[in-house]
């Protein structure tokens, strides 16, 4: 997620759990040719499994920037044909592609072609009121037989004209039916679920029907969510980390990370949530969000925002 997913939002969500795939920001292509590549790309090798979500429709750009993934150590190369902003459309990539399935084969089939590791989509279920289940059928089994074996699928249609990005994220109805339908229909093909789950009933009820899930705006607000993950869906049951044991490791990252220079501001304001629900977590929060107190602070003012949060007597509570 844009501005969210750094690589230390990564490293954090990686404390929590330690088998959840986690996913870049999108990177376009062209960002990748002509930017600062290792600004772009450099992650900590804790962050396994990790993917890197490509924007772009250039299928020898995207074949040039999936292989500088690979080689940078990523473990899947995502295309991101989900994304809805007015910026995106006009470079011609995220879902404006779901109208161009022959395309989206053609970037596809050059990216797998360029690299070992897997070639994944990311897409909606339509584009504006395009609502036939023909359209997202269509998009998968040519983009399918390109390669690509992984589709995220954002329950939600796309409305290029009209709504914002965060519009676009509630106001078009949420349709797991569809998803359903295609693990049905192509029951070879790995169907991941995303869009709106929030909690594990939710989880596990969609969970039935499809692959996988992909939890976005629930894994960033309430990240402590993500404990649960090992145990219920990859059967890890050792147990997670506490809260608190992952404020201490990620005390260690922090360190780690002030003495080459990052701000301690662009690291914490990812684990803002991470007392979601819990007695002390406003405290906790605003400690860790105050411009006067993150000026000039070091790693220590973790340990001060975790004095304010009663000490947990178990993993989930
Ligand atoms: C701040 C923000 C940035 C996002 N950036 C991306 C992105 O870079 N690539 C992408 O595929 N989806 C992006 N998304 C969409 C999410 O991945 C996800 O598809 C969407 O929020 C629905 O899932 P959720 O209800 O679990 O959040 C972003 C969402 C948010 C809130």
């Amino acid at each position: 997620m844009m501005d969210w997913t750094d690589r230390h939002c990564r490293y954090f969500l990686r404390l929590i759990s330690r088998h959840a795939r986690l996913y870049t920001e999108m990177i376009t292509s062209p960002a990748l040719m002509h930017g600062d590549v290792p600004r772009h790309l450099d992650f900590d090798p804790a962050e396994h499994p990790v993917a890197l979500q490509l924007g772009g429709s250039d299928p020898a750009e995207l074949a040039q920037a999936a292989r500088l993934g690979e080689r940078w150590g990523y473990d899947e190369i995502n295309l991101n044909c989900g994304c809805p902003s007015e910026r995106v459309q006009t470079g011609s990539f995220g879902a404006c592609l779901m109208a161009e399935p022959a395309l989206v084969a053609d970037c596809v089939r050059a990216m797998c072609d360029a690299v070992a590791i897997p070639v994944t989509v990311k897409h909606r279920i339509g584009l504006d009121h395009e609502e036939s289940y023909a359209f997202v059928a269509d998009f998968v089994g040519t983009v399918a037989q390109a390669g690509c074996g992984v589709f995220i699928v954002h329950a939600r249609n796309a409305v290029l004209k009209g709504l914002s990005p965060k519009e676009n994220r509630e106001i078009p109805p949420l349709r797991y039916d569809i998803v359903r339908r295609l693990k049905r229909d192509f029951p070879d093909l790995t169907i991941v679920l995303n869009g709106g789950l929030a909690n594990w009933e939710a989880i596990e009820r969609e969970r039935a029907f499809v692959d996988g899930v992909m939890l976005g705006r629930a894994a960033y607000h309430d990240p402590y969510l993500l404990a649960e993950a090992d145990c219920r869906i990859f059967g890890d049951c050792a147990p997670p980390r506490s809260r608190a044991e992952v404020i201490s490791a990620l005390r260690e990252y922090a360190t780690r990370r002030i003495a080459q220079g990052t701000a301690l501001r662009s690291m914490v304001r990812h684990v803002l949530g991470l007392y979601h629900g819990v007695a002390g977590g406003r405290r906790f929060r605003q400690l860790l969000s105050d411009a006067g107190r993150l000026k000039d602070a070091d790693a220590s003012l973790l340990d001060d925002a975790l004095q304010a949060v009663p000490p947990q007597r178990t993993v989930s509570s």
